[in-house]
């Protein structure tokens, strides 16, 4: 069972767009995709630690802005070199315009 913490508001992030949050120390990407649905994986990249929020949301892609490795966001997985070890991906559910990240 998951422990739901409140990451943001809805109105926090744009369509198609990626935003930082930290929790005891550990980041997090929140992710709002073309249809606004929210989404959060892991805070850095895979392959050197580089933080996604500074990435590039491209559909449910996202794009590390350090070697452009790319992740499907929704999936966690690796597209292809650099990236070879998939992003971990949370659950997300959205209450009265608040977006929780299930962790633990
Ligand atoms: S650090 Fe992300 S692709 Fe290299």
């Amino acid at each position: 069972m998951s422990k739901w913490i409140a990451a943001c508001q809805t109105d926090d992030i744009d369509p198609e767009d990626v935003i930082p949050f930290q929790h005891e120390g550990v980041d997090y990407a929140i992710y709002r995709s073309p249809d606004d649905d929210f989404y959060a994986t892991a805070g850095h990249c895979t392959h050197e630690r580089m933080l996604l929020c500074d990435g590039l949301v491209m559909d449910n892609t996202i794009e590390c802005p350090k070697h452009n490795g790319r992740f499907d966001y929704t999936t966690g997985r690796a597209a292809g070199a650099p990236v070879l070890v998939d992003l971990q991906t949370y659950p997300v559910r959205v209450e009265d315009g608040t977006v929780f990240i299930g962790i633990g």
